[in-house]
């Protein structure tokens, strides 16, 4: 959790001031509601002594989902309308592509049935892989978005 709780302080302060624009009611708080609900299910999934490889793909699922529409729909989409930096962009892609390795290295240490504490360690890293990349993905798109009018 080192990466994650070094930015969370500066992050939550920023989240905080960009709530406070009425813009944000917008598209900005659609992506924001959806990384509260992978940072909610992922810090139980995190502090949970006994999570199953079915609570874990049902986690991945939708954080797939989530990763692959901004893939294909909402980074493009930026990329379109704003002068954003590509390279910022194609990282945040990269963080998608490392963060599919690790579930795949987790789910298959499910498969080898490899104990709690050691899959417990994993997943530590794993969220805080993950809760990085959410802050630093809201940080970099946020005043962006503010300024667009749909994802598509
Ligand atoms: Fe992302
Ligand atoms: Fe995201």
């Amino acid at each position: 959790m080192k990466r994650f709780l070094a930015i969370k302080d500066a992050h939550l302060e920023k989240i905080n001031t960009l709530k406070k624009d009425k813009r944000f009611n917008n598209v900005p708080a659609q992506l924001v509601y959806f990384h509260d609900h992978f940072r909610r299910e992922g810090e139980e999934m995190m502090n949970s002594k006994k999570v199953t490889k079915r609570d874990f793909q049902n986690f991945v699922y939708y954080l797939n989902m989530h990763h692959r529409i901004e893939d294909t729909s909402l980074y493009p989409s930026m990329m379109k309308q704003f002068d954003i930096n590509k390279q910022d962009l194609n990282n945040l892609e990269k963080d998608h592509k490392i963060i599919d390795e690790q579930e795949e290295i987790i789910l298959k240490l499910f498969d080898e049935k490899a104990s709690q504490e050691e899959i417990h360690t994993h997943m530590v890293d794993f969220m805080d892989l993950l809760f990085t990349h959410l802050c630093v993905e809201e940080m970099l798109l946020l005043p962006y978005m503010l300024h667009m009018r749909s994802m598509h």
